[in-house]
């Protein structure tokens, strides 16, 4: 305990930043959009998919999206001359499908000033999208601008070092301010990346390995004990439910698809016809026809959770169909279905004998 102490007295937030750095030289992992110290820079176009990808899910996840998005659009002029339902159906599974549109929004933007991203922080944030994170992680990471970058991992991180117990999300405040005094005027894309590694591997939010880390004799949150039980987090508000039906018309082995409204919960995105659920209506739209209960899809969106009904069609001919399009259930992973239409469809398909 006493060594921990003596710890927590020479804390210096300027000697963070060395360590670190030295760290990642030897420990940086290998991703398929970083370029290692050392390295020449990344392409900013690649820098800012990585990060609004990374925005919705795991660094495992993104894999596969990143390598399809760079392979059919490999610099932002082919993005911002894609279709938008090709772009849509593309990031169909990582969610949230505003993103989706104002990444091709952002990718128009950038295009119409002659495929340049603007290299400052500033710049960064004037175009569609970017927001106080992506702004930064590029600025930084593309253009070695000195830019505080936090995300989840770097919350965590600093939060221990510095032993803020402020419950979030009202302590983001004081940890940006304490990531403010922590990172250098050189190489803070390095350093950024730096600490989103530590927090992934090391620093991690259950058991943290602290007998690894570079940073342990500044903690003060190792100094104190109990490292794992920062940063606080304020009690969640149970979500809300809401319910609804989804329906699935089938003829001659195709399904019946519509595109969703351009606005609203998973604009113009393919799917199955619904009942309005996402509307916060009651149903109204409930399609006439002789159904039967397939079961029950449940899935979460960020701020509610959604049950609804599959309902199969008996017969196709007594239902009132909306316009769309009968795409073949062969095929239908491929239809690039938003996840929650893409479970109805698999408990479909995992329902067959045939
Ligand atoms: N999470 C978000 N951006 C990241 C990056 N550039 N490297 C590692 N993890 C990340």
């Amino acid at each position: 305990m006493q060594a921990r102490e003596e710890a927590a007295k020479s804390f210096d937030p300027e000697a963070i930043a060395p360590l670190l750095l030295a760290w990642y030289d030897t420990n940086a992992r290998r991703l398929p959009w970083r370029r290692l110290p050392g390295e020449e820079r990344q392409d900013p176009y690649r820098v800012w998919l990585s990060e609004v990808m990374l925005q919705q899910t795991t660094v495992a996840a993104v894999g596969p999206y990143y390598s399809k998005f760079t392979e059919v659009w490999p610099t932002v002029g082919d993005l911002a001359a894609a279709d938008d339902a090709d772009v849509m159906a593309a990031w169909a599974g990582l969610g949230y499908y505003a993103r989706a549109r104002n990444l091709l929004a952002c990718a128009r933007a950038v295009a119409a000033r002659g495929g340049n991203f603007p290299d400052t922080e500033a710049g960064l944030r004037e175009l569609p999208g970017l927001g106080e994170y992506t702004a930064a992680a590029v600025a930084a990471i593309a253009f070695g601008r000195r830019a505080v970058v936090v995300d989840a991992n770097v919350e965590r991180v600093v939060a221990r070092l510095f032993a803020i117990d402020e419950p979030l999300p009202a302590g983001k405040a004081a940890i940006r301010f304490a990531a403010g005094q922590v990172t250098p005027e050189e190489r803070a894309g390095d350093f950024a990346q730096g600490m989103m590694d530590l927090g992934a591997t090391i620093c991690t939010a259950r058991s943290p390995r602290c007998m690894l880390c570079p940073l342990r004799e500044g903690c003060r949150g190792y100094a104190q004990g109990s490292p794992e039980r920062l940063p606080v987090k304020a009690a969640k508000k149970a979500k809300p439910v809401r319910t609804g039906r989804v329906y699935w018309v089938e003829r001659d082995g195709k399904v019946l698809l519509v595109r969703r409204p351009g606005r609203g919960m998973l604009g113009g995105m393919r799917a199955l016809p619904d009942d309005g659920w996402s509307a916060k209506g009651d149903g109204a739209d409930a399609l006439a026809g002789d159904w039967r209960a397939g079961g029950i899809v449940r899935h979460g969106f960020t701020h509610f959770d959604l049950e609804l009904q599959l309902m199969l069609s008996v017969q196709p001919q007594a239902v009132s169909l909306p316009q769309g399009e009968w795409w073949p259930v062969e095929t239908i992973e491929a239809a690039g279905l938003p996840t929650v239409f893409a479970k109805a469809a698999r408990l479909v398909v995992a329902g067959r004998t045939d």
